[in-house]
């Protein structure tokens, strides 16, 4: 109860205007359901759908825009009379593939970021939070990596534009003092998943549903990371931004453990129930031009504040591949 107002925290958070760019993929899906306030998303759907969250749009609890964060003046007609920006709209497919081509990180993840900062600017917006990622770290050569590693030498188109719209936020925070929380996740896993660009089990899942004998993996399965299941993310991305004693901070959001991309392939093959698969490995110690064979993240400051991950890299991703298998499984029928 605030002594002066005589309002709980519940009637506080209810008030709060939020938007949350990308708030249809696969973790703003998720995310927008655990919020209270009066919600927007803003989504341009090119690698979701606003399925996930049509409940909410039809019951009037979340107000849906169909659009693009490289529209500044669209961002800055959402952003008028918001209190907190959560900016997750992204390309978010770290894969380089001449489809794709080479701007799109940097228009979509850099030169968006910087229209929400703008917008946010313009209309006195005073907190973000962010997703990055744990690719800004390149190649490490100190595991687990600590937030405060560099030099951040990235191996990626991706990983460069979140370096950019970190830097970017860094600096608008700075200037403009806004409250900034940016998190870099490790490999977010969930049953969702989004339609383009596959993340690692939903592309196992599909690869098994079209032949089940053979499993193709990338790289020499040797790859060794960190995989944090979607829940776990959301609460301590919510969890940290809130307890966080500064006004401008930091934080990896992952497992303490780690897993090969081999043991994923065994458990999507043992979860699919299916017997005499072989795995063939493309070979290589990166499974793509870009990819980033190990990483593992130092979680000692977001832990320290109080918050710990509830599944650890194994269950987060058998949990995930029962919940992708029993999706498709339903779809199909
Ligand atoms: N999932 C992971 O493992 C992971 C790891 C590190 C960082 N991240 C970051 O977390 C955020 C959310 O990732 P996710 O896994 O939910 O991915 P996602 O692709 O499911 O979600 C991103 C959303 O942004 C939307 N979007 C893309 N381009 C847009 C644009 N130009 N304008 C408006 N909307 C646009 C997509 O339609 C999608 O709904 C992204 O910023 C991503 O880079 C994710």
């Amino acid at each position: 109860m605030d002594r002066l107002t005589g309002r709980t925290q519940m009637e506080k958070e209810r008030d709060i205007n939020i938007l949350v760019t990308g708030g249809a993929g696969v973790i703003g899906s998720s995310l927008v359901k655990k919020l209270s306030g009066q919600i927007t998303v803003t989504d341009n759907l090119s690698s979701s759908s606003s399925d996930p969250i049509a409940d909410l749009i039809a019951s009037n609890k979340v107000k849906f825009v169909r659009g693009d964060v490289r529209n500044l003046r669209l961002m800055k007609e959402l952003t008028k009379d918001i209190d907190l920006v959560v900016h997750l709209a992204a390309n978010g497919d770290v894969r380089y593939s001449p489809e794709k081509g080479t701007k799109l990180d940097t228009m979509v993840n850099t030169v968006g970021t910087f229209n929400v900062l703008e917008a946010m600017r313009v209309n006195d917006v005073k907190k973000i939070i962010f997703s990055s990622s744990s690719s800004v770290y390149g190649r490490a050569s100190q595991i687990p990596t600590p937030e405060t590693y560099g030099p951040l030498i990235p191996e990626s188109l991706y990983a460069s534009s979140k370096i950019g719209a970190e830097a970017l936020i860094l600096s608008f925070s700075k200037m403009f003092s806004f409250k900034a929380y940016i998190f870099r996740f490790a490999n977010i896993v969930s049953s969702n998943f989004r339609k383009v660009g596959r993340n690692v089990i939903p592309d196992f899942v599909m690869k098994l549903k079209d032949n089940p004998k053979t499993l193709e993996v990338l790289g020499n399965g040797h790859q060794k990371k960190s995989y944090l299941y979607v829940d776990d993310c959301i609460n301590g991305m919510l969890y940290a931004s809130a307890k966080s004693r500064r006004d401008i901070d930091i934080f990896n959001l992952a497992n303490i453990d780690s897993i090969e991309v081999k043991e994923i392939a065994k458990i999507v093959i043992e979860e699919m129930g299916l017997v005499n698969t072989r795995i063939k490995y493309t070979g290589g110690e990166a499974g793509w031009l870009g990819d980033v064979p190990i990483s593992i993240l130092d979680i000692k400051k977001v832990t320290e504040l109080g918050w710990t991950p509830k599944l650890n890299s194994m269950e987060a991703v058998r949990k995930s591949a029962r919940g992708i298998i029993r999706s498709i499984s339903i779809r199909r029928s």
